[in-house]
Parts: C-alpha cells; structure tokens; sequence
C-alpha cells in the first residue's frame, strides 16, 4: 500500500504565514489600506502578484505596474528579512512525527506550494530531504484553487490522484485539492476550512492511527 502524501508548505509544515501577514500589512498600512487577520485569510495559500491584486481591490485602489513592481519586491524583501535565521525551531509542531511516518513506512512525501521561496525554507529548515518531488511558485502558471500545483506533483511520483492526500491551511488550496479529485486534510479552524473532507487544528492533533488508514483507504 502506498499513498502519495502532498504538503502545502506555510502555514502547514513551518510557521511562516504569521511573516507573509506582516509583511503584507506592512503593504497595506502603507497604502492606507485596512487589513485584518480575516482579509488575510483570502491571501493565504495565494500567489505573492495575486496577493497584491486583492490587497489593492480591499483599498479600492489601482496602480502602475511600475508601482506594483515595486511593493513586490519589497514584500518580498521584507518577508526574507523575517527568514534570515530561520531554522528548524520554525517547523510546526507535529509535522516531524508525521514525515518520519510516512518515510518509514516508504510513503511518497511531495510538496506543493505556491511559494517562490519554498526550497530556501525547506533548506533552512533541514527537512528538504523528506521530499521525493517539489512542485513551487516557480513551476506554476495557475495558482490555487487551481489544481495544477498538486496535479503536477502527483504526476512528479507517478500517482493518480485519487491515490493523493493534501495538507493545507488555506481555503485557496482546500478547493484545489477537491478540484483534483485528491483527499483534502485541513490544519487550522473547522470554520474557515469546512470544505475539507477532515480538519485538525494542528498535526499534534493528527494521531499516526488516521496517517495508516489513509494508508491503507
Ligand atoms: C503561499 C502563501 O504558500 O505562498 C502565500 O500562503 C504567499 O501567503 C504565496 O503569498 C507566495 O509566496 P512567495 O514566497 O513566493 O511570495
Ligand atoms: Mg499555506
């Protein structure tokens, strides 16, 4: 039996979507732009352009593509600077139980994130060897709730989707893994991710017995 395991990366395995918030409320307060934790939600999971784009459409605001050039670079610059001596206290909780699992058992592990950052983070965080494929912000060209993200990772290790399950904190990628036909696993609050078919609130919650079953589905 095996499974092809998908893992969304911020927010999911290390702890980095509290840095994308406040560099982008940075964004925001610099614009005049209210943005709150609920806003937020509707960026997670989103690529850093189209992030943006919804950030402007919260102010009602329109800009030069020159300008929009120029907040991207500096939310990005600022989000690095929050990374600069990231390591692996910032995996989450939970999350390395759960990789040794799956490794141990010869599941395969994918990550599929929407992030240009995303092999930098795994790398900081030494857990970059866990993974059989990546799929990031820079394979892409449709981002979440497009499927295409885990549709290529699943095609990377040569499994049917139906054979994958995905890990994700963000409502963008919830949708995108049921699109795909993949089993969806939500880590956050039931309220926010009720579209997926299970939710725990983190992977300290996610005992090793629901890992097997789903081994074993
Ligand atoms: C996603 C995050 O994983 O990646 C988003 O949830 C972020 O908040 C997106 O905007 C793109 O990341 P990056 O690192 O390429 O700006
Ligand atoms: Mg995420």
């Amino acid at each position: 039996n095996q499974k092809c395991f998908i893992f969304d990366l911020d927010g999911v395995i290390v702890d980095t979507a509290k840095y994308h918030y406040l560099a982008w409320q940075k964004i925001a307060h610099q614009l005049g732009i209210e943005f709150t934790p609920e806003h937020n939600e509707e960026l997670k999971g989103v690529s850093r352009v189209r992030s943006l784009d919804l950030i402007l459409a919260l102010g009602n605001m329109e800009a030069s593509q020159e300008d929009k050039n120029k907040w991207l670079v500096q939310k990005n610059e600022d989000y690095l600077s929050y990374l600069v001596n990231m390591d692996e206290s910032e995996i989450l909780p939970g999350v390395l139980p759960v990789l040794t699992y799956l490794k141990e058992n010869k599941q395969k592990i994918v990550l599929g994130s929407a992030s240009k950052n995303a092999k930098p983070i795994l790398e900081k965080a030494k857990i970059i060897d866990y993974f059989d494929a990546i799929v990031d912000g820079n394979d892409v060209s449709n981002a979440k709730p497009d499927p295409e993200v885990f549709i290529q990772g699943a095609k990377k290790v040569n499994f049917p989707n139906e054979r994958c399950i995905v890990f994700e904190d963000s409502v963008a990628g919830i949708q995108a893994a049921n699109i795909a036909g993949m089993i969806s696993v939500g880590i956050g609050e039931e309220t926010i991710l009720h579209e997926a078919q299970f939710v725990f609130p983190d992977f300290t919650h996610i005992d090793l017995n629901f890992i097997q079953n789903l081994i074993h589905k």
